[in-house]
């Protein structure tokens, strides 16, 4: 059975004009909304998720529309990063469970990947979200907004107040930044209408 792309995240297509046409890299890829729409606009992208269904998904939705995604199985924390590689890179969504220290890492390497002029859409839970009150509730810490979900066997980072804009200094030109609660419907995992605290970054990389 053919499955069909969910549409791409807002801000990929709303910068997408202001993208140069090259590589792309699509971190923690999900079932692919944002890889399929790219490469349907011509460009080359590759992907990774650390979900092995996903990857498969993603596979099957390239090969069904007859489009080339190098897409693999791999966790973002093993990942080996070119230097100066992409125009594009994406973490939309996918940087939330590790440690805080872990994340600072993976933003240094998406910026140190960037090409000069290159562009990265990051986004991430704050500490709004319905989750980190959730855990707050239930666990100590084990670190600045960090917690360890033993249910889940995984960790949580959440962002605070314009925290995502600290990490980009002088050699980068901050696109568009937002913080905002948006109502979601039950989806996997939580039941019923919940909030998420959304942090959402798009930056240039000006200078080396
Ligand atoms: C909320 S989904 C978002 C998917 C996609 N970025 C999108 O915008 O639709 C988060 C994805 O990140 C992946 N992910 C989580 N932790 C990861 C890790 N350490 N390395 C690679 N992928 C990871 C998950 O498997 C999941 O597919």
């Amino acid at each position: 059975m053919k499955i069909k792309p969910s549409l791409p995240f807002p801000l990929v297509k709303e910068f997408l004009p202001k993208i140069k046409n090259g590589l792309v890299l699509d971190i923690g890829s999900g079932n692919g909304r944002n890889s399929i729409f790219l490469a349907q606009n011509n460009f080359k992208v590759e992907s990774f998720d650390i979900n092995k269904q996903n990857v498969a998904e993603i596979k099957k939705l390239a090969s069904d529309l007859n489009l080339e995604i190098n897409s693999k199985k791999s966790d973002v924390l093993k990942y080996k990063f070119k230097s100066q590689e992409y125009d594009l890179i994406l973490a939309i969504q996918s940087l939330i469970w590790m440690r805080k220290n872990d994340f600072k890492k993976t933003v240094q390497k998406i910026k140190d990947s960037l090409k000069v002029d290159g562009i990265a859409i990051i986004s991430g839970f704050t500490t709004k979200d319905r989750s980190y009150l959730n855990l707050k509730s239930i666990r100590n810490p084990i670190g600045k907004n960090t917690f360890y979900s033993k249910s889940e066997k995984r960790y949580w980072q959440f962002l605070d107040k314009q925290e995502l804009k600290r990490y980009f200094g002088k050699n980068f030109k901050i696109l568009y930044y937002k913080e905002k609660l948006i109502k979601e419907p039950g989806h996997k995992g939580i039941t019923g209408y919940h909030n998420h605290g959304i942090a959402e970054i798009v930056i240039k990389k000006i200078k080396k």
